[in-house]
């Protein structure tokens, strides 16, 4: 399995982390041998090397600041005009999109999966902004290339809610699903529940990381709605724009709403909610027997309702550089299992 990685941020760094940690199981256990021949980013150069990079000379190198650090050899090629060149030149069987997401545009997410489909590459992605906008645009171009685009890791990271849904439940009738798919904005809740006021927990939310410089795409629901559009694409087939959903954040939350809710033996949670008429993002009450009620800090969730099943309820980490990783892994051998 030869690997181009397309960003190597966070999740980048991450992913190749667990890939080193993981190399002898997946060799003895699963038969997999994954090489990475090239690497893209924004800002910090390009690689390629068709004999396979050397993850701890990778991974060191980009510590120090760009890709120039890593050793030049015989073969190794660093002149590419952006991420899309390198991709249609190297020879691959899979790209992993890593760039930021931008929900707005998608960009330029779009444009490298679209360039790894016309080069008949596998795709794995992190990126919410292409599945959540051109779902069925780049599935159909998968399709018609005969190649996968997998996207675990777009929601609630490794917490495996897109498998679950899509191909663990597959056979149920998913008649709704509701879940706390924004860490920020549930531990800016529990800290409430606490007795902080909003603007002190979102402070404690920025401080531990969990929260950006500009949170507005938590607090106001946008990110938690770009996960429901993936859901309603990845469990429905649906595509909608994610200015036609109903969403509401949580700036709107009083002290004295979480107390009136907790005297009321209830909590207030910022609840997506996924079915085949459509989606919503809005907080509310929940009552303690809510598998939902008892998910707190950053912590994620979804509770699928089906025909078969009832209720199924999935609670894990929602972000990370390593369990986003693992997100990628799984993906990675979903795919080595169809070869
Ligand atoms: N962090 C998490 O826990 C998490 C969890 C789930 C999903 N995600 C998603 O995963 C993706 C990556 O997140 P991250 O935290 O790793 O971001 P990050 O730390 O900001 O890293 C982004 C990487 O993409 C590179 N990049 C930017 N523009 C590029 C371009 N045009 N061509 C090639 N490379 C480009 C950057 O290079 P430069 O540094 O040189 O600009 C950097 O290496 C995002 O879409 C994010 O929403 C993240």
């Amino acid at each position: 399995m030869k690997i181009i990685l397309i960003g190597l941020g966070t999740v980048g760094q991450g992913f190749l982390e667990v890939l080193q940690k993981k190399a002898d199981i997946l060799k003895t256990e699963q038969n997999l041998m994954p090489q990475i021949v090239a690497v893209a980013t924004g800002s910090r150069g390009f690689l390629a090397d068709p004999d396979g990079l050397d993850i701890p000379q990778l991974l060191e190198s980009i510590k120090k600041g760009n890709l120039s650090h890593y050793p030049q050899k015989d073969g190794l090629d660093r002149n590419f005009a952006d991420a899309i060149d390198l991709i249609r030149r190297v020879d691959a069987d899979l790209v992993l999109e890593l760039t930021p997401t931008n929900l707005q545009t998608a960009e330029p997410a779009t444009s490298h999966i679209q360039a790894a489909i016309d080069s008949k590459k596998h795709v794995i992605t992190a990126n919410k902004g292409p599945i959540a906008k051109h779902y069925q645009k780049l599935m159909q171009a998968a399709k018609n290339a005969k190649v996968e685009i997998r996207f675990e890791a777009t929601v609630m990271a490794g917490t495996p809610c897109i498998a679950l849904g899509r191909e663990l439940l597959a056979g149920c009738e998913i008649k709704e699903a509701r879940g706390i798919v924004n860490g920020t904005t549930n531990y800016i809740l529990s800290q409430m529940e606490n007795g902080l006021d909003y603007a002190a927990a979102l402070k404690q939310a920025q401080d531990l990381g969990y929260a950006e410089t500009d949170p507005s795409a938590d607090v106001e629901g946008w990110d938690a709605a770009a996960k429901v559009l993936i859901f309603l694409a990845a469990f429905f087939g649906k595509e909608i724009p994610l200015d036609s959903l109903d969403v509401t954040g949580i700036t709107g939350i009083s002290a004295e709403d979480i107390h009136e809710a907790k005297t009321a033996g209830e909590r207030y949670k910022l609840i997506a909610t996924i079915s085949p008429k459509g989606g919503s993002v809005k907080p509310m009450r929940l009552p303690m027997d809510d598998p939902l009620a008892h998910v707190g800090g950053a912590t994620n969730a979804i509770s699928f309702k089906t025909d078969l099943m009832g209720e199924t309820t999935l609670i894990g980490k929602g972000a990370g550089k390593h369990e986003t990783g693992f997100a990628i892994l799984a993906d990675l051998l979903a795919l080595h299992r169809k070869a």
